[in-house]
């Protein structure tokens, strides 16, 4: 078989590109422990999630001075809490899991947006600067009641 001179060039050229991606990957994660983005370390049994702390007692605490923690669970097809209210410039930290599906974890108008995996639990911080009605709602389809699946954040 004959390869034309500029289609070895490029052969080359390609495999040596994959050979430093995967070296840069497999450094990254191997060596300097890269991970996707998230707390993967904390885990809980998704069938108890009811009956284990935090999620027992989920709700709005005050944890400081303006800073809170909110000990979310979200569901089919619902956020518990199903409403919290905060000072302005209030610093809320998130805890949150999923009893059962992945759900989307979405504060319109702020860049809090994360999934919620069952059996993994997600610490999210927001800091609440400007006053009104947030709305949480759920961006990963999670079934035939995902559109109705929100909670608010009243932000005083
Ligand atoms: Cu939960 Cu969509």
């Amino acid at each position: 078989m004959h390869f034309h001179k500029f289609e070895k060039i490029w052969l080359t050229f390609g495999l040596a590109m994959i050979v430093v991606f995967l070296a840069v990957l497999g450094v990254g994660a191997f060596a300097m422990g890269a991970a996707p983005p998230g707390d993967h370390h904390t885990q809980v049994d998704p069938a108890r999630v009811e009956e284990i702390a935090p999620f027992n007692k989920p709700g709005l605490r005050q944890i400081g001075k303006n800073e809170y923690e909110a000990i979310m669970v979200g569901k089919v097809f619902s956020y518990v809490p199903d409403a919290m209210t905060v000072p302005v410039g209030a610093t809320v930290h998130f805890t949150v899991t999923s009893p059962d599906v992945v759900h989307g974890f979405q504060i319109v108008g702020t860049n809090v947006n994360a999934m919620i995996v069952p059996g993994e639990v997600n610490h999210i911080t927001h800091k609440f600067t400007k006053p009104g009605t947030y709305l949480v709602l759920c961006n990963e389809y999670c079934g035939s009641g995902h559109e109705v699946m929100s909670t608010t954040i009243i932000v005083l």
